[in-house]
């Protein structure tokens, strides 16, 4: 089977970064011909130059669209892992996509939580309503796309205690029913495997909003882990309803909230949870670990 032509952009960000060993891996081993797509300022000197990897500017402004279109005409998978400021500036890679005869899918950047309208109807989650309307304008322009929702990254758990978990200083934070539902984390590493696989078989995701996440402890098992690693009681304190409606009020805390609350409630939103092939899951218990370790 020929190799299929994957295109990535934003291979410097925290999810890019993520992406690439595995991709480049793939590259190796001739499943995936890798096209690494990068503005100009982009610093690609990381990226082994004796791979074969090719390498193409985009330019994702009004003036880009010649340089865009010729940056993605041949490839099969698009990659977005844009950062959320450029969340927007996408509209220009699917102007340069609409009508491809290749294209099989674009993954758009994402990579975060089905909210819903209530959620959205706060202020500050309204810059996340932008993912949903590159989703619309894909769709108006008859780009096939497929959405990747995850869990909490594995690295926003555990240094930015974005779930109000400390794991250093054994504390948990609980909101609601939060002690028997499932946590959703994704770690990165599996994102990247995840992501990489589902590459190679394009068309089974094309048109859908599917899932990834590869730990779901529950808040119970959380406190049981630590508990075990600490050799002492995990200090739990409650997430009250007063301050979820405080930490609505900013974009990140906001975020931090929302995650509380599906969390709390098991309001995940119940997309299709894919399953990929040679994924080897880490348990909470060894992840937990091994970022207390520092590795
Ligand atoms: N589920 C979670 O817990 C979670 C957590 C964090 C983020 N996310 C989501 O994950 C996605 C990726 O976020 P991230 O944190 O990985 O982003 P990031 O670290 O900020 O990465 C930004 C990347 O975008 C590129 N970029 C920025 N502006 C660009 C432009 N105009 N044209 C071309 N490239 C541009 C940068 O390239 P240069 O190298 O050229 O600067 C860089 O590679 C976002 O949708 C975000 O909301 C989810």
């Amino acid at each position: 089977m020929s190799p299929v032509l994957v295109g990535l952009l934003g291979f410097t960000g925290t999810v890019g970064s993520a992406l690439l060993p595995p991709l480049i891996e793939a590259h190796k081993s001739n499943k995936i011909d890798l096209v690494i797509l990068h503005r100009e300022s982009s610093n690609t000197s990381q990226i082994p130059s004796d791979l074969g990897i090719t390498f193409r500017a985009v330019q994702l402004d009004d003036k880009g669209e010649k340089k865009n279109r010729e940056a993605v005409k041949d490839l099969e998978v698009v990659i977005s892992a844009l950062g959320a400021t450029a969340i927007d500036s996408q509209k220009y890679l699917i102007e340069a996509l609409a009508g491809s005869s290749k294209l099989k899918t674009f993954i758009p950047s994402d990579f975060g939580f089905t909210f819903t309208e209530e959620e959205l109807s706060y202020p500050a989650l309204k810059p996340l309503q932008l993912k949903k309307e590159i989703a619309d304008i894909a769709g108006k322009m008859n780009v096939p796309i497929t959405n990747v929702r995850v869990g909490l990254f594995d690295y926003y758990f555990y240094a930015y205690k974005f779930a109000g978990t400390d794991v250093k200083e054994n504390t948990v934070e609980v909101y609601h029913d939060a002690l028997k539902n499932p946590l959703r984390i994704t770690s990165l590493a599996y994102l990247g495997h995840a992501i990489t696989q589902l590459s190679l078989r394009p068309s089974a995701i094309a048109g859908k909003t599917i899932a990834l996440y590869d730990l779901q402890p529950t808040g119970q098992e959380i406190i049981d882990v630590l508990t075990k690693i600490h050799g002492k009681p995990t200090k739990v304190t409650d997430y009250t309803d007063e301050q979820y409606e405080k930490d609505m009020g900013d974009l990140v805390s906001a975020i931090s909230a929302s995650v509380k609350l599906k969390w709390g409630d098991n309001s995940w939103a119940k997309e299709e949870k894919v399953e990929v092939d040679g994924w080897k899951n880490k348990s909470f218990e060894e992840l937990t670990r091994a970022f207390l370790k520092g590795n």
